[in-house]
């Protein structure tokens, strides 16, 4: 459709299409790098090539995952949520599309300097300084368009799911400033050292570390949950005032959890105290969304039966509620004395990013394709519910296996002779899980299989199609 002279009046769909459509192609990239550092880990002879060891490509997946495929898909839902429902098309065009081509730069910049062993050594905040000020002023552009869509809007009232999404925004600014400043010592060699040391860098770290999970694998999410689920469903909210209490209490509270992640470290005990207590208070507010997200439903469950997208969106916040049961026990610090260190982690992380991230971001990106080229409908609805299926079998199997031989691991490390000695050596527990880890293998594969289909499921939906680039804006709703 060609770009109509009155802009105020239409959407602007081809900031939404762009990032949904890379949404897909990065998941299917960082998956793959997923599916290859499992591999490595069952087959060491994988490792061949010094830039391709596990050791550089496992920051490349984790980066790719959480930044490439979830920063698109909450790029695409947050434009697409912020222009819905305040009725108004974007604030700057150009600026937006600013943030797409200076995002997808970063994320390249990523794929070359990670693999060059080039990194800032910080969990999750790799990557180096000139591509840390490239990714604060595309963030800080990211702020302007979303919030000046807000400023704009044509009802008075702000729908709950943008204030999960400003939260996301505004927080990962402060968390990506406030843990990468660093003094740069060589820019071709993209060398820095972190402005903070010691236990004081620990903490900075996991500050930012665990408000990425809250903030950025959380918040955003359930921004893009409290559209799309009662969007899909048919149905409002289940409860309007619970999720307006569950986000004030959420912000809250992951602000001070940060700790749990360096339990029996140098970090001052009553710190990791601290974090245990608001970890395990964290379980109210998170519940309170994930029930809200699900009773929307209720009065409607026969639609799951055969609506794929929905069992996407639902099954997610099982997902979300099971991994965030699973965190505060994890928290309490007897607790993570058998977990730390092991492939329990790797389980519930994956139990969060596979079951809850990955889920919520394909259920809405099939919600969103179809409207983006004109179509009433994804081109193959069985296709979606086989990716459907082979997903859900895919996680299961990743995050059984880890759990499985991440307390193996724990048992087995801890346990002690008669005589006070070790009963096993470490090479033991790697050897006792070798068969979790190609189990592992087996359940990626299956999700990165599924992710495909998904690819050409998009292709045929997209192809002869009418790209939707503006769309017109209905008068708004009375409340
Ligand atoms: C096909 C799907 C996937 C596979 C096969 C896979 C595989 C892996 C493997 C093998 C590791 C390293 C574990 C270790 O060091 O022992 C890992 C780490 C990680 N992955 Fe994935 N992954 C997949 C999808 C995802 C997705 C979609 C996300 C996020 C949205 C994600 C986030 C992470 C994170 C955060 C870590 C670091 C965990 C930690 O440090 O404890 N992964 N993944
Ligand atoms: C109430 C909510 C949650 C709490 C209290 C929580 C708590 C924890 C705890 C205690 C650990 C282990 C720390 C360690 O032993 O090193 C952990 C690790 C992790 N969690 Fe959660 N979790 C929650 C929800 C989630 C969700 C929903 C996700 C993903 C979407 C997630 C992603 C992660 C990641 C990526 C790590 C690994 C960090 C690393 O060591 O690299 N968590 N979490």
């Amino acid at each position: 459709m060609s770009v109509m002279s009155d802009t105020q009046s239409v959407y602007n769909y081809k900031i939404v299409r762009q990032f949904a459509v890379m949404t897909v192609i990065w998941g299917i990239v960082g998956m793959l790098v997923g599916v290859i550092v499992a591999a490595q880990l069952v087959w060491p002879e994988l490792n061949f090539a010094p830039y391709l060891t596990f050791g550089r490509l496992r920051p490349l997946h984790t980066n790719a995952v959480i930044f490439a495929f979830g920063g698109s898909a909450l790029f695409a839902t947050s434009y697409y949520v912020v222009q819905r429902t305040c009725y108004t098309r974007i604030f700057c065009d150009k600026l937006a599309a600013f943030t797409f081509w200076g995002w997808q730069l970063v994320i390249v910049l990523a794929a070359v300097t990670l693999p060059l062993g080039m990194t800032s050594g910080k969990e999750y905040a790799e990557l180096e300084w000139p591509i840390d000020i490239l990714i604060a002023v595309v963030w800080v552009a990211y702020a302007v368009v979303f919030f000046g869509t807000i400023a704009k809007r044509k009802v008075g009232h702000i729908y709950v799911a943008n204030w999960f999404y400003g939260a996301f925004i505004i927080a990962v600014a402060l968390l990506h400033i406030v843990n990468s400043a660093e003094i740069p010592v060589s820019l071709l060699g993209m060398k820095s050292y972190s402005a903070y040391y010691g236990a004081q860098d620990a903490m900075v770290q996991w500050w930012y570390g665990h408000n990425a999970v809250g903030f950025f694998l959380t918040a955003g999410f359930l921004g893009m949950m409290y559209y799309f689920v009662p969007k899909q469903a048919g149905r409002p909210v289940y409860s309007y005032r619970l999720s307006v209490v569950h986000f004030w209490a959420l912000i809250f509270t992951y602000m001070w959890a940060g700790p749990h992640h360096l339990h029996y470290t140098a970090l001052p005990d009553w710190t990791q105290s601290v974090g245990m207590v608001f970890s395990l208070i964290l379980l109210a507010p998170s519940w309170g969304g994930m029930i809200n997200g699900i009773m929307t439903l209720s009065g409607a469950w026969h639609k799951l039966r055969d609506d794929p997208i929905l069992k996407f969106l639902i099954t997610s916040l099982s997902f979300y509620g099971m991994s965030t049961f699973e965190g505060p026990m994890m928290a309490i610090k007897t607790v993570n004395a058998l977990s730390h260190y092991t492939d329990w982690t790797v389980g519930h992380v994956h139990s969060g990013a596979l079951g809850w991230v990955a889920m919520v971001s394909i259920g809405a990106i099939y919600f969103l394709i179809p409207k983006l080229v004109g179509k009433e409908e994804m081109w193959s609805t069985k296709l979606v519910t086989t990716h459907f299926w082979i997903a859900t079998i895919g996680v299961v199997l990743y995050i059984a296996s880890m759990w499985i031989s991440g307390v193996m691991q724990g048992l087995m490390w801890r346990a002690v002779n008669a005589d006070g000695t070790l009963t096993y050596s470490f090479i033991e527990s790697v050897k006792a899980s070798y068969p979790f880890w190609a189990i592992r293998v087996l359940g990626g594969l299956m999700f990165l299989t599924g992710m495909l289909l998904m690819l050409y499921n998009v292709i045929k939906t997209m192809q002869g199609a009418r790209m939707v680039n503006d769309a017109a804006v209905p008068a708004p709703a009375h409340h």
